[in-house]
């Protein structure tokens, strides 16, 4: 199964992609996660993406489509993958059908994390990440056992350069004026799910469960 969660910046795509990605036995992929990644281990790519990632400004289309349909086609994903991030806008949403295409595969369910943009804000400013695997902390929701410590894998935790000041509400308006536009788009193929995301992160990941199975079975039906 090939699903994509869309959400706002701060809605709990990551967080819930942790959760599910083991239910499911997909492979999480997060365009957001593997820019970092790269910026970390001071490739071209990475080095290229961060001066976006830092403005909070999208990465242009053809780095990023690249990026994750080269990592679609690696054999960790043949039984599915979570797509986190990607794809923001028609045109990434486009050229991921014709990439999925290719290896006889398609996007059979979208779910879309709704939350409002004031709880958005508070989330981002208390969120911090893992230096090691990008594990997703909250100072107010979902604090670590040890200030500053990872519970996963012991990595220090820092906050992110783009979770600071302009960048954040640039990122925002990106979301609601363009990726928005994907519901759309995913919803007249009849493959969208909307999941109420502000609720805490336990009843978010039992809602996408069960709206999922919901789903499967329309289809089964239909
Ligand atoms: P990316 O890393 O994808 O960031 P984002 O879209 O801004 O999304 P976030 O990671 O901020 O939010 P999230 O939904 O994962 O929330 P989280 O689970 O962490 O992208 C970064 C950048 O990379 C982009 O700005 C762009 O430059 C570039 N990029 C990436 N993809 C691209 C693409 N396709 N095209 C072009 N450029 C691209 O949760 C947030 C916080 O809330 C955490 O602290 C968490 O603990 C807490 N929390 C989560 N759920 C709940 C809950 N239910 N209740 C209370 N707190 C919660
Ligand atoms: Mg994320």
């Amino acid at each position: 199964m090939n699903i994509i969660l869309i959400g706002a910046q701060g809605s709990g795509k990551g967080t819930q992609a942790e959760k599910l990605t083991s239910s499911l036995g997909v492979s999480h992929v997060a365009s957001g996660d593997m820019f970092r990644k790269a910026f970390d281990e001071k490739t071209e790519l990475g080095i290229k993406a961060n001066a976006y990632l830092d403005r909070g400004e999208l990465v242009p289309d053809d780095i990023t489509v690249a990026m994750v349909l080269s990592r679609i086609k690696e054999p960790d994903c043949a039984n599915g993958v979570l797509l986190d991030g990607f794809p923001r806008n028609i045109a990434q949403a486009q050229s991921l059908d014709e990439g999925l295409k290719e290896t006889g595969r398609q996007i059979d369910v979208v779910i879309y994390l709704d939350v409002p943009r004031e709880e958005l804000l508070k989330r981002l400013s208390g969120r911090f990440i893992c230096r090691a695997n990008q594990h997703v902390y909250n100072l107010y929701a979902n604090p670590p056992k040890v200030a500053g410590v990872c519970d996963l894998d012991g990595s220090e935790l820092y906050q992110r350069s783009d979770d600071r000041g302009e960048a954040v509400q640039i990122r925002l308006d990106i979301f609601f004026n363009e990726t928005i536009q994907l519901l759309d788009y995913y919803g007249s193929q009849q493959k969208l799910i909307e999941v109420n995301g502000n609720q805490d992160i336990d009843q978010v990941h039992t809602a996408i469960l069960s709206q999922l199975n919901a789903f499967k079975q329309r289809k089964n039906k239909g």
